[in-house]
This record gives C-alpha cells, structure tokens and sequence, in this order.
C-alpha cells in the first residue's frame, strides 16, 4: 500500500488534460508511441475533445530504485458529468491541477479544485502549455498562488506537447501524494467509480478498494441497489484488463460479474462481502438524476422499435440516460429521453444518427417540473404538455442552478445584461485576478437550456468560461404557451415560459415558425395561445409549386427523378394536420433571436 499512489488531472476544458495524461504513460512506457490520444477511445469523443467517460489506467515507476503503482484516474471535464467528476475524485488521494498557460483560471478549474479540496486531496498545481507563444507562466503562477494559498515553487511548468516538467510531475506524485489509507484487516469496502460496457463481458465495474479485500469468486453484493453477484474476474486496468488473484486495500481495479444492465452499476454505491459485509456505506452517494428532458420520435413510425433498441444500447454504456415510452399528437409514438444536460442531450443525439442511423425529431428540451396541486400532492412533471388543468395547480417549481461566470472587467456588463434577461439574480463578484472577474448567478435552468451558451460566447467573444451545479426547486410564475396550426395545437411545440415574457416569446415563435414553415397549397395560420386566449397570429401564404411542370410531360425517368427528389426533401418532414411541418420548426424556440 505504501507504494501506491491513487491520482486524477482536474482542469477546465481544452487546457490540456487528455494530452499531459499521454505523456504520463509514455513517460512510464505504459504505452509506447502515441497515435493521437489514447485515453479517449470514441470517435465522437476525439471529434470534441472531450473525455465524454472516465477511465482508470494503471501505471508503473521507479522513482529512487523503488517501484511504485500509479494508478491515473481520469475524469470527464464537462459540467453535465460533474457527479462523475466527484466520484473520481473521492477514489484518490491527490490531484493534478492543470491550468493552460495562455488561458489562466477558468470556471471549471475552480470548480473541479473545490470538489478537491472538499475531498483533502494533495493538489500538485501545473502549468501547461508553456510551450505556446503566448503563454504567460508568470501571471498564471499569480493566480494559481491566490487561488489555492500555495507556494510558488510548488507549481510545476509543463508541456504536453514538448514533454517538458513530465519527470517533475511523476516525481511530485509520489514525493507529495499519501499513499492510500485503509484497513486491510476491516470488512470489504470498495467505491464505485465507473463502469464499462464490454460487448462480450456485460458490464464492468470500476472501483477503489478503500478497506478489505476482494478475491476473484467472492460474493459481494452493492449496497445502494441491494443487488447481489460473484466477482466472476478481478484485475486491474492497463492498457487491457489484466486479471489478478485479488484487490487489496488502496487498490484501483476492475470487477465483472455479470451484469447485464448498466443501470444495476451505479458510480458511488460501495461494494461489500455479503458475509461479513462493512457497517457503513461510503458516504456522499447520490442518485444521478437527468435534469434535462426532450422527445424524441422517429421520423418514420416503422422505426419506434428500432429506435428503442438503440436506445438501450446507448443505455448500456451510459446509465445516466433514461427513456420513456410517450406518443404525441403531431410527432405519433416516439420516448421522453432525460438527459444530465445539454451537452449529454447533443451527444446522444449525434451516436443515434451516427452509430444507429436513426432518422428522429427532437423537440425542445425542457427542465423537470414540480407541480403542487391545490391538495398539496406534487408531481413531477417532464413534458410541458403533460401538465395537468391550470385550475388544478396551485404552483410550479423549477430548478434553479448556481452559476459561476469567469470574464474579463470589459465583458462584465453585457454579460449581466444577459443573465439577468435570464432571470438570473447576481449572488456575488469576486477577483481571480488583474481585470479578471467570478460572477456568480442564480437562474432557472430553464432558461440555460435555451440557447445560453453560445450568447454567452458571442458576447464575450469566447473569453467567458461557465460552470454551474444545480441548486434548488424554487418557486415561479410559469405559463404554458401553446401554438397552433390552422387551429390544432401540436403538442410538441408547446412550452413552459415565465408569465412576464409569455407574450413576447409567443409572438417570436409564430415570426419563427413562419419563416420555418415552407409555403403550401394553402394558408397556414400560425397561432400562439396562453389557455384559451391567442395572444400571437402569423399567416403562411399559400403557394401553388409542381416541380415537374417544367417537364412538359416529356422523359418521364426524368419526372421519376424529380419526384424522388421532393420526397426526399419531405422526410424530414411531420405532418401534423394537413400541414408539412420541417425538424427545425421542432427546435424554433431555440433559434429566437
Ligand atoms: P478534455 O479532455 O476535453 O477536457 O480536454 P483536455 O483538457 O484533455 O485537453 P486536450 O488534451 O484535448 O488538449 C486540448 C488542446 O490543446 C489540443 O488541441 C492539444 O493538442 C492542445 N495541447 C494540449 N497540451 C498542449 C501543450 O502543452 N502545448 C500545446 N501547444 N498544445 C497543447
């Protein structure tokens, strides 16, 4: 155990974490030449540069002619996988802080050392990209100092690219992180971190043994769920898995038993001997819950039940989505997908295109809802169309999230303006450094998953960084705005609207909606209702449009081709009514300027 060292890299996105990680492991010839990164191993991850799912690799250095196991944790640097984030964490004793020389702090930097600190993590400071020409080692090491209350010399300058501060940093991780704690002796006690998906393994359970020990064969049973199995294989995680005899206290490795269903594994719960089982669970589990819902329908009805296979393929690498059969009025049956965020809802929707082929419509996504009705019951609610009579609710709650805005002096006011539009409310301003500010907010999620990000971004020209946590259900006055067309009111459009902007925001969709909706043989007539009162009107002109009038009846493969062509063009259509209705029209309220 002594010669253990457990560690992840916390860092905010794109600052280099994937890349030193390569560098570790070819330092440590746990990998020999690199052919791009190895740590992430989905195309579409790659694609990002994002480590979408954490990993664990073991390593092994000789540091003073002693040899050493350091097992990297890796972990995902996006804010939608902060619970994952957190549970990594938990699994070390140390953690490097990998701050960009060019960029300085960032939102996720503070946020990831938070999660830290709270966990008395021994934090090695680095500063990468030193290599970059614009780097600026010396005002970053400042802000690192203010930040974290360390030393300067503690702080190690890096390069992933180069490789420069690689001996430093494997030297620092055994020199300044503890060797893991633990009882040998005590009953088995063992965090789950992670879990892979294996086509012919099932499920893999990634876990840090924090007391006891677990051999291959043994029954265990995971507390949380109350599931029971046997520890078919145990082993610990290189560049393969490599089956052992047993994991001991302090150790990182790998457990399969069977398991079918990801949604049995879930990161946090601990793992026990079902004889002679541990008192306590490890504490700060939490249920992941999806946060953010949108539906998702085929666009051709035959492929409902290929749709829900692919579904639950996705689901098998990923626990933290969940689906529901649901059937819509203008989209037919089709499932309520919940999502962590909206970054997780982006991904998912791209792996069903990409690696299942599937031709969907997603509509906008909404919060989760908690709906009081005047006896007091409360009922959770997903979809704004399913929210019950308005005469029977007595009030809605929504989720509000702590935000934390990272911008220079310059940015500050246009960046208040937005967030207040947001209904945000501004808790506190603190310095991070020089003209360099930590703005943080109160605002309803709601608002953040229509189209923040990128006003945020453009606003500040790319130089605002923003992380956030959900906070609490609070109370708000919210109107369902409901859009009809020639009269009928498709399910799928309506939303959920603070009662303040209802009317404006209704009078932007039908100006959308008629710039979305092509022109047919007929008037269409885009409505805008709160209840029973229209509160927005906008007409689409008819237009009379053959496509093979050019033709003159002449070749007729020629009228084939055309035809073909047009229906083409029409798949990506929904008929609601007698009216063609385009996927963007589903996603117009994200587009509102
Ligand atoms: P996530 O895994 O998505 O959180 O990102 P990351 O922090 O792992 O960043 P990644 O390693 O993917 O690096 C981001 C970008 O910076 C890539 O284009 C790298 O090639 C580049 N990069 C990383 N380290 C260095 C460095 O030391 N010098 C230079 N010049 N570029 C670097």
């Amino acid at each position: 155990m002594d010669h253990i060292r457990n560690f992840c890299i916390i860092a905010h996105i794109d600052h280099g974490k994937s890349t030193l990680a390569d560098r570790l492991l070819e330092y440590t010839q746990t990998i020999k030449i690199t052919e791009g990164q190895m740590l992430d191993d989905m195309d579409l991850e790659r694609e990002r540069g994002i480590t979408i799912k954490s990993h664990a690799i073991q390593m092994e250095y000789v540091s003073n002619k002693e040899k050493y196991i350091l097992n990297l944790i890796d972990t995902p640097g996006h804010v939608d996988f902060s619970y994952e984030v957190s549970r990594s964490i938990a699994a070390c004793e140390g953690a490097l802080l990998i701050v960009d020389a060019t960029q300085g702090v960032q939102a996720q930097t503070i946020s990831n050392l938070y999660m830290a600190i709270d966990h008395n993590l021994e934090i090695i400071p680095v500063i990468n990209k030193i290599d970059m020409p614009n780097a600026m080692p010396e005002e970053v090491e400042d802000e690192i100092v203010d930040l974290i209350g360390c030393d300067p010399e503690d702080i190690i300058r890096a390069s992933g690219k180069t490789g420069e501060g690689v001996p430093e940093i494997l030297e620092a991780i055994v020199k300044r992180i503890p060797a893991p704690k633990g009882d040998i002796n005590a009953p088995l006690q063992a965090l789950i971190f992670d879990s892979i998906f294996n086509s012919f393994r099932g499920i893999i359970t990634l876990c840090k043994v924090e007391n006891g020990v677990i051999k291959k064969g043994d029954k265990v049973k995971f507390v949380q769920t109350g599931m029971e199995y046997t520890a078919d294989e145990v082993g610990v995680l290189k560049m393969d898995m490599v089956p052992s005899k047993q994991l001991s206290t302090g150790e990182v490795g790998y457990i399969i038993s069977g398991i079918k269903n990801a949604t049995e594994v879930k990161v946090g719960d601990t793992v026990t001997h079902i004889e002679n089982p541990c008192k306590n669970a490890i504490e700060g589990f939490q249920e992941v819950k999806p946060m953010v819902f949108a539906g998702v329908y085929p666009i051709d009805p035959n492929d409902y039940e290929n749709l829900r296979a692919s579904l639950e393929k996705l689901q098998l690498n990923d626990a933290s989505l969940t689906f529901q059969p649901e059937s819509s009025q203008a989209l037919g049956f089709g499932f309520r997908c919940g999502f962590l965020g909206l970054l997780h809802m982006e991904i998912i929707q791209e792996r069903l295109d990409r690696e299942f082929n599937m031709d969907v419509i997603t509509t906008v996504p909404n919060v989760s809802y908690m709906v009081y009705d005047k006896q007091g019951n409360v009922k959770e609610v997903h979809n704004p169309s399913g929210l019950p009579d308005q005469t029977m609710i007595d009030h809605i709650e929504e989720p509000y999230i702590k935000a934390s805005i990272i911008t220079s002096s310059e940015y500050i006011g246009p960046i208040m303006t937005l967030c207040l539009d947001k209904r945000g409310e501004l808790v506190s301003q603190n310095y991070v450094s020089g003209n360099r500010l930590e703005l943080i907010f109160m605002i309803p999620l709601g608002e953040i998953v229509i189209d923040f990000y990128d006003k945020l971004k453009s606003i500040s020209k790319g130089y605002a960084s923003f992380d956030y946590h959900i906070d609490s259900f609070r109370p708000s006055k919210l109107a369902k705005l409901d859009i009809l067309l020639n009269g009928e009111p498709v399910d799928a459009l309506s939303t959920l609207t603070h009662e303040s902007n209802a009317v404006v925001f209704g009078r932007r969709m039908c100006e959308k909606l008629k710039d979305l909706i092509p022109r047919q043989q007929f008037d269409i007539a885009i409505q805008a209702a709160i209840g029973a009162k229209i509160v927005a009107r906008e007409t689409v002109k008819q237009v009379r449009k053959d496509v093979t009038a050019k033709c003159y009846g002449g070749d007729i493969s020629r009228k084939r081709k055309l035809l073909e062509k047009q229906k083409k063009g029409k798949k990506r259509m929904k008929q609601i009514g007698n009216v063609q209705v385009p996927q963007k029209a589903f996603l117009a309220v994200l587009k509102l300027d």
